[in-house]
């Protein structure tokens, strides 16, 4: 008889079965039960289990040197700064997005630019494009010249035949991960047990020959192809690349990283010619501003350690309907509902019985709660058909009795206005010491939202 090498494993509760069932018998909870790899026996075989006593292991203090993590760094300062400050020896790093996003083209412009410096060697493995259009895209971005592997594979036994070798590159991007398969599994590529077993196989692979491995992994809306959820806990560093896609901006965003920050982003613009770094990003946002409209106003927001200014638009208008309309894009529906209650509780600004639409400009999705000031200061404008005063930033948190909190990193919000050329801010009153405006910049203070009311209405 063959050895068998998968077995199938409830997700909900760690039962093993040999057989697939649709019910598992131990929790009693249906559609969990995955089949996948069995665990390569331990070194010395399975007999020598709980007889030896092992090697005991060494504690170290905590206060002491640290080797500096190596790092790689391509010299598109957007990625590397992402990633905090470039790709660290042995690291895997899952790159997940919708599909079409442009997350193969980040990459092969990703892994031209470590090439190029000729002491990284780079291989792309697509297993989604042959290598004729994988070379085709590299000649439209005009990268042809780069010095990169390509190899096609979706076999992660023959990948990892390939790349477990003391010669092998230093840097490895595998093009899906849903592509890829393990052959011992039954199961078809792209499903949950495959996924998991493909990347284990392939991480293990790059911790032990010290590359790093970037894996793509396709998300989708309705989740129906296993997403890179559940490889999010294997990998150091999740990366999400996303957009709106009838917008050129596309920004890279760091939500797990064990080398560096999160919430760290890097913005970059679509073109013909592959992605373009931004290195100001509020200057995009606000290059289609139109001064005196009502219902627009400039918020001084922040994405990691960066700040960005955006522009907020609402729009207000009477409802044919009985139950009014609620659209938003870019920020937080029920932020909204919360900031349109304290608005009409607090301040007596009634919208009840008119359609509501609040877009943030440009395509950016803004999750800071310091936007709710900048967000009642749009509604506000909408509703008094006022514009809000000109050359004017606005931030700051608000609370549910009405009142407007503190927020974080005044200074570098304060900074980046002065910096595009604004003249004033409407902004919470500091906590602790008093905020010292940029030359150029005229502090505003205020305390609650009825102020805010004062200066619109
Ligand atoms: P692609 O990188 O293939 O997306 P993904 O790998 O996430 O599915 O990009 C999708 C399409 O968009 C592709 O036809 C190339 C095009 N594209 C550009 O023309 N310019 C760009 O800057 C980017 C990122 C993509
Ligand atoms: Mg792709």
């Amino acid at each position: 008889m063959s050895k068998r090498t998968s077995h199938y494993v409830c997700q909900s509760c760690g039962a093993t079965y040999a057989k697939w069932a649709g019910r598992c018998d131990a929790c009693g909870e249906w559609s969990t039960i995955v089949e996948e790899a069995l665990p390569d026996a331990p070194p010395g075989g399975l007999g020598t289990k709980g007889k030896r006593s092992g090697r005991g292991i060494e504690f170290v203090p905590l206060k002491g040197q640290n080797e500096q993590a190596p790092r790689r760094a391509s010299g598109i300062a957007e990625f590397d700064r992402v990633l905090g400050g470039g790709l660290v020896r042995g690291s895997a790093v899952l790159i997940g997005g919708d599909p079409g996003i442009g997350k193969s083209t980040l990459l092969l412009q990703a892994a031209a630019a470590l090439s190029k410096s000729g002491k990284t060697g780079c291989a792309y493995v697509s297993g989604e494009e042959a290598v004729e259009q994988v070379r085709l895209r590299a000649e439209r971005l005009g990268l042809s010249e780069a010095p990169v592997e390509l190899a096609t594979a979706t076999n992660v036994r023959e990948l990892k035949a390939a790349l477990d070798r003391p010669e092998a590159p230093d840097v490895v991007v595998v093009d899906s991960i849903q592509t890829m398969y393990v052959d011992s599994l039954d199961s078809a590529p792209g499903t949950v047990s495959q996924v998991r077993a493909s990347a284990q196989e392939l991480i293990r692979v790059a911790k032990r020959r010290g590359f790093a491995v970037l894996l793509v992994g396709h998300v989708t809306k309705e989740g129906a192809i296993a997403g890179p959820k559940v490889l999010e806990h294997m990998v150091d560093t999740v990366l999400t690349f996303e957009g709106e896609r009838g917008h050129q901006f596309r920004i890279l965003r760091a939500v797990k990283n064990r080398f560096g920050p999160t919430d760290e982003i890097g913005v970059f613009e679509m073109t013909d010619g592959g992605l373009i770094e931004v290195p100001n990003p509020s200057e995009l946002f606000l290059a289609e501003r139109h001064g005196d409209v009502s219902g627009a106003c400039v918020f001084a927001g922040l994405e990691g350690t960066r700040p960005l200014l955006v522009e907020i638009q609402a729009l207000v208008a009477p409802s044919p309907l009985g139950t009014p309309r609620r659209a938003v894009v870019g920020w937080d529906g029920n932020r909204l509902a919360m900031v349109l209650a304290v608005l009409e509780a607090r301040c007596g600004v009634s919208v009840a019985g008119q359609d509501i639409y609040l877009n943030v400009a440009g395509g950016l999705r803004v999750a800071e709660p310091a936007a709710d000031l900048a967000v009642a200061a749009a509604l506000l404008s909408a509703v008094s058909d006022r514009p809000a005063p000109g050359e004017t930033v606005i931030f700051g948190e608000v609370g549910l009795s009405g009142e407007v909190r503190a927020v974080g990193q005044t200074d570098v919000r304060l900074k980046e206005a002065a910096k595009l050329g604004f003249t004033r801010a409407l902004c919470p009153a500091a906590r602790g010491r008093k905020t010292r405006p940029p030359r150029g910049i005229a502090l505003q203070e205020v305390a609650a939202l009825g102020d805010l009311v004062e200066i619109f209405l």
